[in-house]
């Protein structure tokens, strides 16, 4: 970087002079430097100005009058000062005082701006390959359920996955309600119409992979090494990645009670006397076990799941996304149990409506976490009576008002970091209007995009996410009921993730105070309670 002395507002000619008169006054006064003569210069920070004094004789006295007109910017990081060449644009270092002139125009780069301002992205492997998850199963083994699940969970992980599900298809297009012969291995008629509508979904699904989708599932029985040979070809002219996702239960317990708690509800047996629908439901099965076909091959990429998870069966799997998908079947679970969300109590930056710190309850919130003590505690008692033990897991983060929240409960608590609110960087501690009014790019920037804005030296709401990837985890497996004290970012996010919702609904949910979020997961979403408590 050059380090040169320019006066914007002048002619080469008026320069010259300028020179000659500054060599004249040097000559004869040569102790009186011109920086100790007060000027009138102006900072610049992208398209923000501010016009100042200038009297100082050394880079740090400017730095200190650029954080009087701009308290806002960090005071412990440096501030590279520029001065701009007027009608070039040409930019130099300012390393020496004496070259900024009277109405100087002095860019500021700010450090925060190069290397923090950045919209986040979330880290989805460094391959762009497309993928296919291929379903495999008899009928009531969880296919669906499987596919929703891991769907889900990688768009949550912000991979853009999608399920193409040919029963749908088949409703859409034939109707539903068709009884079990139609799925008859040897119906000819059958064979043809399930065929069309199994192209049609393929074809919609590559099509929408090549339209910027990531990650396709494909649920169908996909029963035969046939039906499985037609979809890989496909997929592979496509250049896509095939990977076959098994479900096998042996549990007829389990199986029985999926065509209860599911089929029965399905669009194919709307106002059918629920036994005919059950006889109906098992005489499909029946004729799928007679052409059925396990995966196999020594090159197939492919994870069988037996009976829900209890036992895996992983070959050939490699590359980010299709281990996380392996991860996080193996932590699965169908145990029906409550999760309960809810914020801290009212803090006190709360009640100054002050963002992030680590502040201390209110009163008020002091009450609510009374309150939530007795209501957890009054639930466990209710379970215990019932035959349960009661046992519920308490996270809370690391912060103050979190941990003082769940004071109170008498249950083990575990800290956990990734629970922590969304770090607001420069801005933590500060009100919104205060933001509004001192850095007014930073919240039109956070408006522009909620979801991707991240906070100078803090974190986006795709930060958050990705950090708590881990605990979503955890979460799945625990098959106990659990209670998280968080704060209104994380939870959220958490909270976009047990309903499903799209992620860029997730940074405007509504997760008020003093309010205990109670979801249940069901097979395909979950159940929601609400209890205000204060
Ligand atoms: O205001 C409470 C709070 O938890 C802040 O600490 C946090 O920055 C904010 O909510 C998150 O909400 P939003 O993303 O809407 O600003």
């Amino acid at each position: 970087m050059t380090t040169i002395s320019i006066t914007p507002n002048t002619s080469p000619k008026q320069q010259e002079q300028q020179q000659q008169q500054e060599q004249q006054t040097s000559n004869t006064t040569p102790t009186k430097r011109n920086s100790i003569v007060e000027k009138e210069i102006f900072f610049r920070v992208k398209d923000r100005v501010k016009k100042a004094k200038f009297k100082g004789t050394c880079i740090e006295d400017l730095k200190q009058l650029f954080l009087l007109k701009f308290p806002e910017f960090p005071k412990d990081v440096e501030h590279p000062f520029y001065i701009v060449e007027k009608g070039t644009g040409k930019e130099a270092l300012i390393c020496n005082i004496e070259d900024i002139q009277e109405y100087q125009e002095i860019l500021v780069r700010h450090e925060y701006e190069q290397d923090t301002r950045q919209k986040s992205q979330g880290y989805t492997g460094l391959d762009k390959e497309k993928i296919v998850l291929v379903m495999v199963g008899l009928p009531a083994r969880g296919k669906t359920y499987v596919a929703r699940k891991i769907c889900r969970m990688l768009n949550w992980m912000l991979v853009p996955a999608k399920v193409f599900n040919v029963g749908e298809y088949r409703r859409l297009r034939i109707g539903a309600g068709q009884p079990h012969d139609f799925f008859d291995p040897y119906n000819p008629e059958g064979i043809k119409a399930r065929l069309h509508m199994a192209v049609a979904a393929l074809d919609d699904m590559i099509s929408w992979l090549h339209n910027g989708g990531r990650v396709g599932i494909y649920d169908a029985t996909n029963s035969t090494n046939e039906r499985r040979q037609l979809v890989e070809k496909r997929c592979q002219r496509e250049k896509m990645n095939v990977i076959f996702v098994e479900s096998i239960c042996n549990d007829l317990d389990v199986v029985e009670a999926n065509i209860k708690e599911t089929k029965l509800l399905s669009p194919d047996y709307q106002g059918v006397d629920s036994n005919k629908a059950v006889q109906d439901f098992r005489e499909r099965i029946a004729h799928y076990m007679k052409v059925y076909e396990t995966v196999e091959g020594e090159t197939t990429r492919y994870i069988k799941l037996y009976d829900v998870g209890k036992k895996i069966e992983v070959n050939n799997i490699t590359g980010y996304i299709p281990s996380r998908v392996v991860f996080f079947l193996m932590n699965l679970h169908i145990h029906p149990r409550p999760i309960w969300l809810t914020r801290h109590g009212e803090s006190e930056f709360n009640a100054q409506e002050r963002i992030g710190g680590d502040s201390d309850l209110t009163e008020r919130g002091d009450t609510y976490a009374h309150q939530l003590a007795v209501w957890i505690s009054e639930w466990a008692s209710k379970v215990r009576a019932d035959g349960y033990d009661g046992e519920v897991v308490v996270w809370t983060s690391s912060l103050k008002r979190a941990i003082r929240t769940a004071q109170y409960i008498s249950q083990p608590k575990v800290v956990m970091r990734a629970l922590d609110e969304i770090d607001a960087g420069i801005c933590d501690g500060m009100t919104y209007q205060e933001i509004q009014e001192k850095m007014p790019d930073e919240r039109a920037a956070r408006e522009s995009d909620k979801l991707q804005y991240r906070y100078p030296r803090g974190e986006s709401y795709e930060d958050v996410i990705q950090r708590l990837e881990p605990l979503l985890l955890e979460l799945e497996r625990t098959k106990l009921p659990v209670l998280i004290v968080s704060h209104q970012a994380t939870l959220r996010c958490l909270y976009s993730y047990l309903h499903g919702k799209v992620k860029e609904e997730c940074p405007f949910l509504n997760i008020p105070l003093h309010t205990l979020i109670q979801l249940t997961p069901k097979a395909y979403g979950c159940e929601e309670t609400t209890f205000k408590l204060c």
